[in-house]
């Protein structure tokens, strides 16, 4: 058995994660923790685990989360995270953040992006990536990985087959995306409170989104492509899921069936990628690890769209496939 902790425990991602591992054979959560609820029982704050898991949460060092646990996962905030995090790997427990704090590859652009100056430097760069279908080799040897973004990895998995192939420019896309109110969290915000989301989809972040420097950088390390997306989200008024429609300038001719067929061959080994004839739609891919896309070719543009789960292939889910690939089960253990 592998004794995992989850730091956050009251969040979002946590409860998904949770509900995860608790069809994983070989996983025994042995440490839940918040910062400000005190030692409630874990079904007092999701009373979805009631009778399925019987822990308490607490507020524990890091040094005590990581003697008690092999494997963390960190459901924490930026920077509250690394802080965390760094005193944990002192020890040989092994790490999967959930925030951003390692997904970045320099502490300039950190600084730039997230406004603070990076708690712990000298180990960006470093961290593996954990987006299994690009970087599945660099992932069973690594003792802290560096869970993707939800929009990023949606972005990324549906650019990554055609940058590699060099069929699109690369100075001209434009990653159109959408996403639910899950996506900002359970900390109360007054754009995510029901009367001010609901019935309206605004856009936010435009031109400053903090996803647009991890999508440029992860193309980069996967393809070799110089890219600059340009990526606007938008809040839609629904739980969960994220759609990107992403628009490219092919280079050279081909129809519709040849832009799947490559995206085909390049996820052939991906278990969690349904490259699709349809229209992929948030309905279809919510609750799973799924990540759906197709392509259209209308006006001398490439029209890719696809979307994820945010909460699951864009987070949690995500962590679970990691996990097994970092402790050698099969990549869909839990995740089917
Ligand atoms: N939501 C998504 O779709 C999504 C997708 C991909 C990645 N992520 C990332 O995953 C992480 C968790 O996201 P989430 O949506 O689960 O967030 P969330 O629902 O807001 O939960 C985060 C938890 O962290 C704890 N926390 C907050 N501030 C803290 C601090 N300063 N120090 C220590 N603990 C703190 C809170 O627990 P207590 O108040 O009980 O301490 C809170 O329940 C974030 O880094 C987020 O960016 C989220």
């Amino acid at each position: 058995m592998i004794r995992v902790g989850i730091l956050g425990a009251t969040g979002y991602t946590a409860l998904e994660l949770i509900k995860i591992l608790l069809r994983h054979p070989d996983v025994e959560i042995t440490t839940l923790t918040s910062r400000q609820e005190g030692n409630p029982h874990v079904a007092a704050i999701h009373p979805q685990l009631t009778g399925r898991l019987d822990l308490h949460l607490e507020e524990s060092p890091p040094e005590t989360v990581a003697a008690r646990c092999d494997c963390v996962f960190s459901c924490l905030p930026h920077a509250a995270s690394a802080s965390l995090i760094m005193k944990m790997l002192e020890s040989d427990v092994r790490v999967i953040d959930f925030s951003a704090d390692y997904r970045l590859r320099d502490a300039e652009t950190y600084e730039q992006w997230y406004g603070s100056k990076h708690p712990d430097p000298n180990r960006l760069g470093k961290v593996v990536y954990g987006l299994p279908e690009l970087f599945r080799d660099q992932i069973p040897g690594a003792q802290l990985v560096a869970n993707p973004g939800c929009y990023t990895s949606t972005s990324i998995l549906a650019l990554a087959p055609f940058l590699k192939k060099g069929i699109i420019e690369t100075d001209d896309i434009i990653v159109d995306a959408k996403g639910g109110v899950s996506g900002a969290g359970r900390s109360p915000k007054l754009t995510t409170l029901y009367p001010e989301c609901n019935e309206s989809i605004t856009a936010y972040s435009v031109g400053r989104h903090r996803h647009t420097p991890e999508i440029d950088q992860i193309l980069k390390l996967a393809t070799d492509c110089d890219v600059q997306v340009l990526f606007t989200p938008h809040l839609v008024p629904m739980d969960r899921g994220i759609l990107c429609t992403i628009y490219a300038r092919p280079i050279g001719q081909r129809g519709e069936d040849d832009w799947l067929d490559i995206a085909r061959d390049f996820y052939e080994q991906s278990p969690f990628v349904r490259v699709i004839g349809h229209l992929p739609a948030t309905k279809d891919v919510a609750g799973s690890n799924y990540f759906d896309m197709t392509v259209r070719v209308s006006r001398g543009r490439a029209i890719i769209l696809a979307c994820t789960d945010n909460l699951i292939k864009g987070a949690s889910g995500v962590a679970v496939q990691n996990f097994n690939l970092m402790h050698g089960f099969d990549e869909t253990t839990a995740l089917l």
